[in-house]
């Protein structure tokens, strides 16, 4: 069990579709959009999650294993389960215990965590609250000096890979954010806030915890010469300023010695490029369908970028895992590991670190329930023989008549 067991029963949720319900109920709706929510019509958000459910098990039957081996080893790093946690910006907003508590949990787990840019505890104390690996996730907001500052930072916290996400030129067009108006909300404007304070007013559980933490929070990660930590409300206008382009590669390779890890690639060529820039794994990921919408589920691929690199660095992925069964069909598909998103973003607004660690023990009870129902007892023995062909017709998403 990963997390405390006592703790855990008081969390009524047995999926993570369950811990989205109970998240969606607890956030101010703006809030809960903004972790939701995916780019404009949200085609990739869905595909991501319906293109799993479009996948079939191939089982090997009349098997008995005992004891599942879920460890893997990815870029020299052991972890006790094959997924970790994908950087969440702004996480805490969700709830205080935000970068800290999830970063805590993961440890626990036995898994890493990747710690986001955009957050607001400092990047020292998220590397001292857990016991696993942690990763530091870099954008270019503030420029090269900002970014090489906090790339200093972060090695001598002890993180111990850079992961650099090239799918991010701009913001996407978040349009449940636009209409919500989470950027006035994160504005500096007192006026432009009043019309908040209702749906504020209707959560007071939030309420009181984000005013008890102090209100809106400053990015403590990205100190802009001169200026100090940014403050949340620029973020937009600097993601835009803050351009990673394949020739930043070389210059990030030379202020980092650990490895790199190139999130957001979707091709083959891109993945090829990257390693040649020197990444030791690439992430196959559309950012959860938030960036550039119609591109594909990120589940499908992962094959092709498996295929032109997989034998020379670790794959991972992420995009759509609210099951354990998710997590095996990926690898199946020759990911080392995934990252999981929303799944423990859901758990940290519900309940915090504990929401958190009820996510990570939620996928890996599955993920040992699936891997014994398919007959294999490691999932470094899954392979495509695995996975069967496509339904005729997709389920939805989410399809629980209780939501
Ligand atoms: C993200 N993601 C993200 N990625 C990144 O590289 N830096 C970041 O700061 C953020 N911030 C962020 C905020 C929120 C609210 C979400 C939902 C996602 C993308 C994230 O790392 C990951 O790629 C996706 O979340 C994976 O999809 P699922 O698991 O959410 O479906």
């Amino acid at each position: 069990m990963v997390s405390n067991p006592a703790r855990r029963k008081s969390i009524r949720a047995r999926n993570i579709a369950d811990l989205r319900y109970i998240a969606r109920r607890r956030l101010p709706k703006v809030i809960f959009d903004y972790v939701d929510g995916g780019a404009e019509d949200e085609v990739t958000l869905r595909a991501n999650c319906s293109a799993f459910q479009e996948m079939s098990f191939r089982p090997r039957q009349a098997v008995t294993v005992a004891q599942c081996d879920l460890r893997t080893r990815v870029v020299g790093h052991d972890l006790s389960l094959p997924f970790l946690l994908a950087p969440v910006g702004y996480s805490r907003m969700l709830h205080p215990d935000g970068e800290v508590g999830a970063a805590r949990a993961a440890g626990e787990a036995g898994t890493a965590s990747i710690l986001s840019s955009i957050s607001s505890y400092r990047m020292e104390d998220v590397r001292k609250a857990t016991k696993g690996p942690a990763w530091y996730q870099v954008y270019l907001i503030g420029g090269r000096s900002a970014a090489e500052a906090a790339i200093a930072r972060a090695a001598q916290a002890g993180f111990s890979a850079l992961v650099i996400t090239v799918d991010t030129p701009l913001v996407g067009n978040r349009e449940r954010d636009y209409r919500n108006g989470l950027r006035e909300l994160m504005g500096k404007n007192f006026f432009a806030k009043l019309p908040f304070l209702s749906q504020f007013f209707s959560h007071p559980r939030w309420l009181l915890d984000y005013l008890r933490d102090g209100g809106m929070p400053k990015l403590e990660n990205i100190i802009v010469p001169g200026q100090g930590p940014l403050p949340l409300v620029d973020v937009a206008t600097a993601l835009s300023r803050a351009v990673v382009t394949w020739e930043d590669l070389p210059w990030m390779r030379e202020v980092w010695s650990g490895p790199i890890v190139v999130k957001g690639v979707l091709t083959g060529d891109d993945a090829r490029r990257a390693v040649d820039c020197g990444a030791a794994a690439v992430i196959v990921s559309n950012h959860g369908g938030r960036q550039l919408d119609s591109t594909p589920a990120a589940i499908r691929a992962l094959p092709e970028v498996v295929e032109a690199v997989g034998s020379q660095v670790d794959v991972l992925m992420d995009g759509g895992i609210r099951r354990g069964s998710d997590i095996v069909k990926a690898l199946c598909l020759g990911a080392r590991a995934v990252l999981i998103g929303r799944a423990y973003a859901y758990g940290l607004a519900a309940a915090g670190e504990n929401g958190v660690a009820h996510a990570l023990g939620i996928l890996k009870e599955d993920l040992e329930r699936t891997l014994k129902l398919l007959g294999c007892s490691s999932v470094s023995k899954l392979n495509p023989s695995f996975i069967g062909a496509a339904p005729a017709r997709a389920p939805e998403i989410f399809s629980n008549p209780a939501r």
